[in-house]
């Protein structure tokens, strides 16, 4: 396993479209070993294939709740209903978070490394985090979902919120305040 290079934003493969997969392979499997290896290092709760320099359809995700990472390949969400405002990073815009609109419940069919399709429904991290990933596997990135304008901030200019996430790992969290690809201050409830 090896822990790939990220990429970062305004790096033009990050609004590109993934590529859908069409077999699996030994070397896309070794992708997500990578991936994942990769995601765990930066401490994210996902990663998609864009952000490691691939055009591949591939997701991986891995919430606080999760006993093994889930892999996606060629995921699309096929329903999404109600809204809701979340704050969300991403590793590949390090030092910035937003407000966002998500959905509050999502359904997402995807194929497995074993190359059986699934559906899934999804709600709170999961459903955001699915939303995110497979954003960047269409070239979108969270800040194309700001509420408004002014929903951007540099985390060092709110070092107060640094604190309370800190915090917040060993207590309770706003439900709202859960961040996509940053560990450092996600919800598991
Ligand atoms: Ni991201």
């Amino acid at each position: 396993m090896a822990i790939l290079e990220m990429r970062f934003l305004p790096d033009p493969i990050l609004r590109r479209k993934a590529v859908k997969v069409a077999k699996i392979t030994p070397q896309l499997k070794k992708l997500v070993e990578n991936m994942v290896e990769t995601m765990r290092d930066q401490s994210g709760v996902g990663l998609a294939a864009n952000q490691v320099g691939s055009l591949q359809k591939v997701a991986v995700i891995e919430t606080p709740d999760m006993e093994e990472p889930m892999v996606l390949i060629n995921p699309e969400i096929i329903k999404a209903e109600g809204e809701r405002q979340v704050t969300e990073g991403c590793l590949s815009v390090p030092g910035w978070r937003g407000t966002v609109n998500r959905s509050e419940k999502i359904k997402v069919k995807a194929m497995g490394l074993d190359g059986k399709i699934y559906r899934l429904n999804a709600d709170e991290l999961l459903a955001q985090a699915l939303e995110h990933e497979i954003d960047h596997l269409n070239g979108i990135l969270y800040i194309d979902h700001l509420i408004d304008h002014e929903s951007l901030w540099k985390i060092s200019d709110h070092p107060e919120e640094e604190e309370l996430d800190v915090e917040d790992d060993d207590g309770e969290e706003p439900a709202e305040s859960i961040v996509a690809e940053t560990s450092a201050s996600v919800s598991d409830d």
